[in-house]
């Protein structure tokens, strides 16, 4: 497809149908866009717009998040899922309140460098917040440019579809750009069979039910609600074998989500 008339295909379609209500198109700044993105990784945009204002109403800028204690930050974050970007989120603002003077540095080199920020986040953020034309893939957009770029191709690689977001890019209003290409890739979700199914990097969710992500989610909220508890308290609260909840509070002590104290109970940090 030519690049003039794919331009014109997501700028016409966003001025008809763009979502102007989603929250974080109402703000440019680099804190709120950065809540926003980390919550958009693995989450629903529909379920994200509620949680979006709750969460930076209770931390409304980096320092209060640094400040916060992780079981507050935990909590903020239940219904989001994966909440290892939760901790991720509250360590980056410590870095940028220790070392950035609580702005968040417009430089994606630096970005990339910061906890639970690769590199297709940064540079929706330096998108977003700084309206910077750079180049970056996520799932909506890898999904468009398959359908249309690529449409008999099997295992199209994120290195085939970058230099076309390249080259198809409006380097003079990059933030609507990628809005468009937002609005765009979620619509056609809806009307083609997952063009995402023919990428590299396809890998099909695994099953949350019986999970050890889903465990993991039940320990952490049996620490949240009832404080202090050890490895048999867990396994008994989680009705779960207690080898099975060691293993995944190993992870949670190697990752420093918890704690142990002297007693062998576990602690959110
Ligand atoms: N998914 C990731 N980033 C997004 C954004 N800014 N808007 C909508 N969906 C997204």
């Amino acid at each position: 497809m030519q690049s003039s008339r794919f331009r014109k295909l997501i700028l016409d379609f966003y001025e008809k149908y763009g979502r102007r209500h989603l929250p974080w198109r109402h703000t440019r700044d680099p804190y709120h866009i950065l809540v926003s993105e980390i919550m958009l990784q693995q989450t629903q945009v529909e379920r994200v717009i509620g949680k979006y204002w709750e969460f930076i109403e209770k931390f409304p800028n980096f320092k209060s998040l640094a400040q916060a204690s992780t079981a507050q930050v935990l909590k903020a974050w239940s219904g989001l899922g994966y909440n290892r970007r939760a901790l991720y989120l509250k360590r980056t603002a410590e870095r940028v309140t220790a070392e950035f003077k609580e702005k968040l540095p417009r430089d994606l080199t630096v970005l990339v460098d910061l906890p639970g920020v690769g590199p297709n986040t940064a540079a929706a953020i330096c998108a977003y917040a700084f309206n910077m034309p750079v180049a970056f893939i996520e799932t909506n957009i890898r999904r468009i440019f398959i359908h249309h770029f690529f449409p008999k191709k099997r295992n199209v690689r994120d290195a085939d579809i970058l230099p076309l977001v390249r080259k198809t890019l409006d380097m003079k209003r990059p933030r609507e750009w990628y809005s468009a290409l937002m609005d765009y890739g979620a619509h056609l979700k809806g009307e083609v069979e997952n063009p995402n199914r023919r990428s590299g990097q396809y890998a099909k969710q695994s099953k949350f039910e019986g999970s050890d992500r889903q465990l993991r989610g039940r320990i952490l909220k049996l620490l949240l609600v009832r404080g202090r508890m050890d490895a048999r308290q867990l396994a008994r609260g989680a009705g779960e074998p207690v080898v099975r909840v060691g293993r995944i509070l190993d992870a949670l002590l190697a990752e420093r989500f918890i704690r142990e104290d002297a007693a062998g109970r576990m602690l959110i940090v």
